[in-house]
């Protein structure tokens, strides 16, 4: 039986020590927009915050089409479905990323087939891709990961190559360039994810951008339960309700109006936790730049250097003890057990995923954290981590 809760929504956590993971910033237009949708009762996805947010998001990085969806997950889950994989085929994704990737191409009936990544910047690279490219590759998804993209030519020169597909997953990626040009503008379609920890929000909320109108058509249908437009209630295929709330996309598009300066702030409390932590042993930091992009700080991921006696879990613990929040880093495709009951990736080995999987997280570095709480942090990290 459940027990009545209380409702506890006041800020807790500047009452205690307690610093946060990642705690968003929601002090723009959000209240007024939200008061907007209250007042006029338009709160479902039939709302005009909606299709504005579409267009305004899209528009941002770049595509013709954006399709507001219920999460990231349920983006790529529309993604995968929409370009119409067959069962028996193949598409190339990381090991290392989240399960919502291979599940959305499990879901559909499609075999992943996985790649390692690269110890520093945690992305995989066209070289391993090409190698595991079969006459039965259809697709490769492109998943940039922590706070820098993937090398994106090189995999776009394989795509035309042996006419692939790309999926693009950009979900962490808001305010990232790839040499100058937006992160989710480089797949034949392309997602984002606006859970609270992302530069915006939605609460809960993503978006599947493309330039194909074919494939924008087919989003649609499935993020609504394929209904038929002229007969409504006959459907040619499943889909799901993946629809995105007025209520949600409200408060996404009052969060767009300020990513720029986000993203800047972002920049900011990557660079003050490099500065304070350069000269500490213990941690690999991230890579600052590339020849294509610079970091902009998604999370602050960090991986235990060799040598240290203890692994990710116990320096989680250690900082938790001290009011720290941190995050794991995810935990490799290839060794979850869902994916092992299914006899997928059978006696594969990652070792670079295996080894940051195992020494790596994330510390705090959401939008609301402050310059001194960063201080904190990096104080007990030094004083815990040694
Ligand atoms: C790379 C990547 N893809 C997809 C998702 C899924 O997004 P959501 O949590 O909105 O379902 C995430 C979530 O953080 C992610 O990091």
């Amino acid at each position: 039986m459940w027990e009545k809760v209380e409702i506890v929504m006041e800020e807790k956590v500047n009452n205690s020590e307690f610093i946060p993971v990642s705690k968003p910033l929601l002090n723009g237009n959000e209240k007024k927009y939200l008061k907007m949708c209250i007042d006029s009762g338009w709160i479902s996805s039939e709302g005009p915050f909606v299709k504005e947010f579409e267009y305004e998001f899209s528009k941002r990085i770049g595509r013709k089409y954006g399709i507001a969806v219920s999460s990231g997950t349920a983006a790529l889950d529309t993604a995968v479905k929409a370009v119409k994989l067959k069962k028996n085929d193949e598409i190339i994704l990381p090991t290392f990323t989240i399960i919502s990737c291979a599940a959305a191409i499990v879901r559909t009936g499609a075999t992943p087939v996985l790649v390692d990544c690269d110890p520093l910047t945690f992305n995989m690279d066209a070289k391993q891709v090409e190698r595991k490219i079969t006459k039965r590759t259809k697709a490769i998804m492109v998943v940039h990961i922590y706070g820098l993209p993937v090398d994106v030519d090189p995999i776009l020169d394989l795509a035309r190559k042996y006419d692939l597909i790309i999926i693009e997953d950009a979900a962490e990626m808001h305010g990232q360039k790839y040499k100058n040009k937006e992160c989710g503008s480089f797949g034949d379609i392309s997602v984002f994810s606006f859970y609270p920890n992302k530069v915006i929000t939605t609460g809960e909320g993503g978006m599947v951008l493309t330039d194909d109108k074919r494939l924008f058509e087919e989003c649609k249908k499935i993020r609504n339960l394929y209904f038929d437009k002229e007969r409504r209630y006959i459907h040619e295929d499943i889909g799901w309700n993946f629809r995105m709330s007025n209520i949600q996309a409200a408060v996404g598009l009052a969060q767009l109006e300020q990513i720029d300066k986000f993203v800047l702030r972002k920049k900011r409390i990557g660079k003050l936790y490099t500065e304070l932590l350069k000269n500490f042993n213990s941690l690999q930091l991230p890579v600052s730049k590339t020849d294509y992009s610079e970091n902009v700080y998604w999370v602050y991921p960090v991986v235990l250097k060799e040598g240290l006696g203890f692994d990710a879990t116990e320096a989680m613990r250690r900082l938790l003890n001290k009011n720290i929040g941190t995050r794991h880093f995810f935990w490799p495709m290839h060794l979850q057990p869902v994916f092992q009951k299914m006899g997928l990736f059978k006696n594969e080995i990652y070792p670079v995923s295996e080894k940051i999987s195992k020494f790596g997280f994330y510390i705090p570095c959401g939008l609301a954290i402050t310059d001194d709480q960063i201080e904190r942090v990096v104080k007990v990290i030094k004083k815990e981590l040694k």
